[in-house]
């Protein structure tokens, strides 16, 4: 678990309630139950790392981890997919039509495109066969990231889950308010009392701090770890020692990634151009990322520094500090930059293997129409839809119609893609309209 921290060893500050709630969490699966709850709380706070620690409460439980990556392709139901890769094996053991339905989802098999009702079963049948044996815990990081669909059945799973042994944690930014997950049990994560900020605080900042400006941070931070953590680093003593350093109304996610970005743009060239290749390649495939990376003739000494700034670890997953590292290096590039990342990026994905991904990366390196691209584009969104995939395959579409040179092409896929939008929101509702089975998972039972 924890795909996007780096520093998930460290002791946790003033988390006594938090943890306490995630071992009831953990406690109920224990006893033969199922729990469910959403960690939700602004970037920083400290989510990733509570996850990670409920992985190490989470003594004789079988654990499956996702994280949802920011910009990362819509293709449908990859997260799941990837949550339920390790369970596969039992998927000769589910009734016909739910392994039939899971299995075109999640590519495996050809087939009509899947009734999402069957794929939710599916999935909580997986799960629940899965904990037969002893308690199992699904911790799913950063679920505002993950694409729609498996987003959508993770909340309907959630909202059937009863007595399998079944631990489902979420952590999820505030700033989502989707109706996927609405309505399920949720622990806000907020920022640490002004007692443990100024420890964390004492820990980062090597100079005595003026009793003034620190008491400033604290409040200024509202006690959220990654601010408290990072913020003073990227302040000069002299600066810490002024006082005033938190100018202007923004949240603070935007000052951290502006720290960052300081951080970032001290790099080598060489550095900067490979971190840019890394951010704008949501998978951390490190392979694909080093292929981009010839292809533009960065050496592969250009790893160096910015693993040695603390920004990445590159291994056999490129992996981000924080999520917010990773926006930063990629807000903070200029447009051609990024262009070029994501045109290497293509060159070196395999069209045969991964034509989504290529046809993905070709248009966002590109600033005009391009008939091939959108042509591309249009393949990948028939593959979603033949997976029942209707959200990716309206995203496709979406890119496609701005990428159509010709004016009547453009206006027959943009009302491709408004139908792909229509069925997309319509998914559960269609499937329950006036039926009455349970809560509906697109509205939350609020529509
Ligand atoms: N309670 C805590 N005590 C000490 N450090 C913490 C605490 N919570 C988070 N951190 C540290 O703060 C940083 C951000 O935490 P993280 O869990 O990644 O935030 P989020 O997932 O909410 O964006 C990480 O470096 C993490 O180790
Ligand atoms: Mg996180």
């Amino acid at each position: 678990m924890g795909a996007q921290s780096m520093e998930s060893g460290g002791a946790l500050r003033g988390r006594d309630q938090e943890l306490a709630a995630l071992e009831r969490v953990l406690a109920t699966a224990r006893a033969g139950n199922s729990a469910v709850v959403v960690l939700r709380g602004e970037a920083g706070i400290g989510k990733t790392a509570l996850l990670d620690h409920a992985a190490r409460l989470a003594t004789g439980f079988r654990t499956l981890g996702i994280a949802g990556v920011e910009w990362e392709m819509e293709l449908p139901f990859a997260s799941l997919h990837q949550l339920c890769a390790p369970l596969l094996g039992d998927l000769q053991e589910l009734p016909d039509p739910q392994r039939d339905a899971l299995s075109v989802a999640f590519g495996l098999q050809a087939g009509e495109a899947p009734n999402r009702f069957l794929v939710g079963l599916a999935v909580l049948g997986l799960l629940a066969g899965a904990a037969e044996d002893g308690p199992l815990a699904c911790l799913v990081d950063d679920a505002q990231w993950l694409d729609k669909e498996s987003l959508q059945v993770l909340g309907f799973v959630a909202r059937r889950l009863v007595a399998e042994s079944v631990a489902l944690i979420f952590a999820l930014r505030d700033s989502d308010d989707g109706p996927d997950l609405a309505g399920l049990p949720e622990l806000t994560v907020r920022g640490l009392s002004e007692n443990e900020a100024r420890v964390l605080l004492a820990s980062a900042v090597r100079v005595p701090l003026d009793p003034l400006v620190r008491d400033r941070i604290v409040a200024e931070t509202h006690g959220n770890p990654m601010a408290l953590l990072h913020l003073p680093l990227a302040l000069a003593p002299a600066e810490l020692a002024g006082g005033f350093w938190l100018p202007g109304r923004r949240p603070l996610a935007r000052h951290l990634e502006n720290a960052f970005h300081q951080q970032f743009r001290l790099l080598p060239e060489d550095s900067r151009r490979l971190l840019l290749t890394a951010a704008a390649e949501p998978t951390g495939d490190a392979d694909l990322l080093w292929r981009a990376a010839v292809l533009q003739g960065i050496p592969a000494g250009a790893a160096g520094p910015a693993e040695a700034a603390g920004l990445v670890e590159f291994g056999t997953r490129v992996r981000f500090r924080h999520p917010l590292v990773r926006s930063a290096v990629y807000r903070g590039a200029s447009v051609p930059g990024r262009r070029a990342a994501h045109r290497a990026l293509a060159d070196a994905t395999d069209p045969r293997l991964d034509p989504d991904r290529r046809a993905w990366h070709r248009a966002h390196a590109t600033d005009r129409p391009d008939e091939g691209i959108a042509v591309d584009l249009e393949g990948s969104a028939g593959r979603a839809q033949g997976r029942g995939g209707m959200a990716a395959a309206a995203s496709f579409l979406q890119r496609a119609t701005e990428l159509t040179p010709d004016a009547r092409r453009r206006a027959g896929r943009a009302l491709d893609a408004a139908q792909a939008h229509i069925d997309a929101g319509g998914w559960w509702c269609g499937v329950f309209g006036g039926v009455g089975v349970g809560v509906c998972g697109w509205c939350g039972g609020r529509g």
